[in-house]
């Protein structure tokens, strides 16, 4: 195994940086200068390589097109008013990487390595971090198999790559989902808790027939009876009922692990709020929401942040959730999260990472 100080670092000639239009900036369009490429080889991990952001090689019957051995991880970094930079709990993204690779037959890249991969090449393009309110640098770790080979076995050879883009909300309202119950996204057993990149892609058809009913995502569920309410397309769901912060448990391995939501999680519990991990059925969300008891429902996610839900469509119906405004709990949570993350308020939690 290498040592994580070993990243060889070839700078970009130029910087593109001033052609980024920061009044008009689309959600991962735009690329900093840099991207680290590591390669797994004859057992190991090679020397890490920082350089110009590029094309990369890719062998016509290189596995993962072929056949999906592909994860992928999302993580950011921001500045603060001081100039620090802070990334946001990258380990946990580091041990979810380790998790999906194992899941998917690829090799396992120490929680330390990928930390100080991430941490390095923030570092070299931190003049991408806007400090303004709204702005982050998004981080795109991934891995992929690039066997040169058509069998079908877990390929030899892997490549590991970051890139970032700087960033601001990827949903730039709040969000109206469908309840799905005929498409599954992750069955027991599958690769539902893994952040693999064939979940993406089979959920974009049945995403499509949502969007062309006015939805920007399907609130999935459960793919045995279709009852239970797991997650949406980029975000966990999280539900106020009854002055209870309610979401569904991770025990099945349908849903992804989300670091967001394990935050507003500890956030809630550190104020005195209670917190219920479990099924959700459809039936208890729709009365919560008919009969007022459903305060508030937001997804939690890198990208998405906390996205209010405004609409969530059920069959034939339509239902309203409640004003965005009188949502104390998560703009409460909105507030003291940017705070943390901008160095703002104390990190008491120890969330976050200075570069
Ligand atoms: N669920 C899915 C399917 C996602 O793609 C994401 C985004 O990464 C999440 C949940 C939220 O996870 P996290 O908060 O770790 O970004
Ligand atoms: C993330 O939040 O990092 C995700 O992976 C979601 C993706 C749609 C951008």
């Amino acid at each position: 195994m290498i040592k994580t100080t070993n990243i060889k670092v070839t700078p970009a000639q130029t910087s593109k940086l001033s052609q980024v239009d920061w009044e008009k900036l689309p959600f991962g369009r735009v690329f900093s200068d840099h991207m680290l490429v590591m390669e797994y080889t004859d057992g190991e991990w090679q020397e890490a390589e920082i350089k110009e952001f590029g094309d990369l090689p890719m062998h016509p019957a290189e596995s993962a097109i072929h056949y999906g051995q592909s994860i992928f991880e999302g993580l950011k970094a921001n500045k603060t008013a001081e100039g620090d930079i802070l990334l946001f709990r990258p380990e946990m993204n580091a041990r979810r990487f380790a998790e999906s690779s194992k899941r998917m037959c690829m090799p396992v890249i120490p929680e330390e390595m990928f930390v100080e991969c991430v941490r390095k090449l923030v570092e070299i393009d931190s003049n991408w971090i806007n400090s303004e309110p709204g702005f982050s640098l998004y981080i795109r770790p991934f891995m992929y198999a690039i066997d040169p080979y058509v069998g079908i076995r877990p390929s030899d050879s892997y490549r590991f790559v970051i890139f970032t883009c700087p960033v601001g909300a990827y949903y730039s309202e709040p969000v109206n989902v469908k309840i799905e119950e005929f498409y599954t996204r992750a069955a027991a057993g599958g690769v539902g808790r893994a952040k693999v990149a064939g979940n993406y892609g089979s959920s974009m058809f049945p995403a499509k027939i949502g969007q062309e009913l006015g939805f920007h995502q399907l609130l999935w569920t459960d793919a045995k009876t279709h009852t239970f309410i797991e997650e949406s397309g980029t975000m966990n769901i999280m539900l106020m009922i009854d002055g209870v912060l309610i979401t569904p448990s991770e025990e099945s391995d349908t849903i992804l692990r989300g670091i967001t939501k394990r935050s507003v999680i500890e956030l809630a519990e550190s104020w005195g709020i209670p917190v219920e991990e479990r099924k959700v059925s459809i039936a208890e969300l729709i009365t919560a929401i008919k009969d007022g008891s459903l305060t508030e429902v937001f997804g939690a996610g890198t990208a998405a942040t906390i996205a209010p839900i405004a609409k969530i469509g059920y069959r034939d119906e339509i239902l309203e959730m409640p004003p965005v405004e009188g949502r104390e709990f998560s703009n409460r949570v909105v507030e003291t999260m940017n705070n943390i993350k901008s160095g703002k308020e104390p990190d008491v939690f120890g969330w976050t990472l200075k570069v």
